[in-house]
């Protein structure tokens, strides 16, 4: 990682009115290099690589590609210049064929417009075995696991001669095995020189795959280290402090509580839905956390969807406090004290263009309303709470929704179904794009729900976090389930084994 930086970035700023979201911040990458952009939720991170893909102009400072300053606020330059970024969300066609996704847009065409179908399946058959990368270009985007829909994207961005792929979380809704396929794809981009800058919340990816960190704590550069040169509880106590860094740690294990209070909350019976899933059958009782764990594709989602009444299911049958329950749809499963925080927050969870508040108390517009009327106090209070209980920021009620960071949107997810007390709350990644310190938050109100008697179902792919929160562990595996194990009798290899399939 020698010669001249192929990027450099110099007093990057960013003020939203009076909110400082980048002061300063000035970062080089060079060829061959991976380089972390590391911070906890809301310091920075992804407005840094927005100004780096041109989709906002800073405030303050400036860009130099390959020696030349560039304009700033530009997308169409960026990419030009050679910056492409891999999104959290993937923004492919889905039911176009993976070749003609990697042209989308930019057709080679022969004389008068045709296409040349052949040039362009030699041109992408020659990217992908250069960059070792495994694609059947005949696929259809939606049929690919999440993984290889990624790959799509970089191979795209690979075919527009990219030098420098920003990856802003890309491994946020990957399973455990489809995190290595990547890793080994970006080891390969490396070693042809691309230079990579990558996001995570998860230290064990940073200590893996990078090169070098940078660290940004409320939206100003605190350190730029090799990572060979540094422990995980530097990192940590640079970007959330020395308490929270110990917090942190210490969320590890503590004791259990399989079958909680003993008394049976939910039982799902011999559940199915055709070409989903079948033959589930599990208890949560109240007092315990019990984990749902598998591939991405195991068909979690559609199990605890059909559970809450977002889906429907064709057999089996559902029992809530010895009743058996039908739920038809949401507000079912709501009537019944049933909480839902769904996977994906952008489409079934929040809405983007109201406020906080406005989301925060959607939920339980029956607590704070009169005879159809709403009760202001009681809602600025409610949502007051939910804001310094999760640590929300901006700590503003009013703040649309939208104008929050990744980590703080999932947040304020949670905090809305908090506020219908559930006495079953169901949580599907619950903690994904949330931070170290915010994630330890989370845990302590999930533990403190379950000491009330409450009966929580976490769906997770993250081990660590099975592992940390869980009372018992099921294990799904293509629809069906693989087995269920006490927290304390098995070990995250384990686990991981069954997850795997051997
Ligand atoms: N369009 C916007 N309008 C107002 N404020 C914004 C806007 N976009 C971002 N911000 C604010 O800028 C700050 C930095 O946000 P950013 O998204 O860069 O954080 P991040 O480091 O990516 O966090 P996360 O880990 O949660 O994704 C936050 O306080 C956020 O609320
Ligand atoms: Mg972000």
């Amino acid at each position: 990682m020698t010669g001249a930086p192929l990027l450099r970035a110099r007093g990057l700023g960013k003020t939203f009115g009076t909110l400082v979201a980048l002061a300063d911040a000035s970062v080089e990458i060079r060829a061959g290099e991976v380089r972390s952009l590391v911070g906890a939720n809301g310091a920075g991170k992804s407005t840094l690589i927005k100004i780096l893909t041109g989709a906002i102009r800073p405030t303050t400072g400036e860009v130099e590609i390959g020696g030349e300053i560039v304009e700033t606020g530009r997308p169409a330059e960026m990419l030009a210049r050679g910056v492409a970024c891999i999104y959290q969300h993937s923004n492919l066609a889905p039911a176009m064929s993976v070749l003609d996704n990697i042209f989308l847009g930019r057709q080679p065409t022969r004389g008068l417009g045709l296409l040349d179908r052949p040039r362009q399946r030699r041109e992408a058959e020659a990217l992908i075995a250069r960059y070792e990368i495994d694609l059947d270009l005949d696929a259809t985007v939606a049929d690919l696991p999440t993984v290889k829909q990624k790959e799509v994207e970089i191979a795209k961005a690979l075919s527009l001669d990219a030098k420098i792929l920003l990856m802003d979380e890309p491994t946020a809704w990957l399973a455990h095995e489809e995190v290595a396929n990547l890793f080994r794809t970006i080891r390969t981009l490396k070693r042809n020189g691309v230079g990579i800058v990558y996001i995570s919340h998860i230290l064990d990816e940073i200590f893996e795959v990078c090169d070098t960190v940078t660290v940004l704590r409320d939206g100003r550069v605190v350190a730029d280290w090799n990572i060979a040169d540094i422990t995980r509880q530097q990192l940590l106590q640079k970007f959330i402090g020395e308490r929270l860094a110990a917090d942190a740690g210490a969320h590890a294990r503590r004791s259990r509580s399989a079958r909680g209070t003993g008394t049976v909350k939910l039982a799902v019976n011999h559940l199915g839905r055709k070409g989903l899933f079948e033959g589930i059958d599990f208890e949560v009782y109240a007092g315990e956390i019990f984990c749902i764990t598998g591939l991405i594709g195991s068909k979690r989602t559609e199990l605890v969807r059909s559970i809450f009444g977002a889906d429907r299911f064709d057999s089996g049958t559902i029992v809530i406090d010895g009743t058996e329950v039908r739920p038809r749809n949401p507000a079912d499963g709501i009537g019944r004290g049933v909480g839902f925080v769904p996977e994906d927050r952008h489409r079934d969870g929040l809405m983007l263009k109201m406020s906080v508040e406005q989301n925060l108390i959607m939920s339980a517009l029956g607590d704070v309303t009169d005879w159809g009327l709403m009760r202001r106090s009681r809602i600025a209070d409610m949502s007051r709470a939910a804001i310094a209980d999760l640590n929300i920021l901006p700590p503003e009620p009013h703040k649309e929704v939208a104008k929050l960071s990744g980590g703080n949107q999932q947040k304020v997810l949670i905090g809305k179904w908090l506020q219908i007390h559930p006495d079953i709350l169901l949580l599907d990644e619950p903690t994904v794009g949330v931070d170290v310190g915010a994630k330890a938050e989370i845990y302590t109100i999930l533990r403190k729900l379950k000491a009330e008697g409450r009966a929580i179902l976490v769906v997770s792919s993250d081990m660590e976090e099975v592992m940390t929160i869980a009372d018992r562990i099921m294990v799904m595996r293509s629809g069906r389930m693989v087995g269920i194990w006490d927290a304390d009798a098995v070990t995250q290899q384990e686990i991981v084994a069954y997850v795997g399939g051997e």
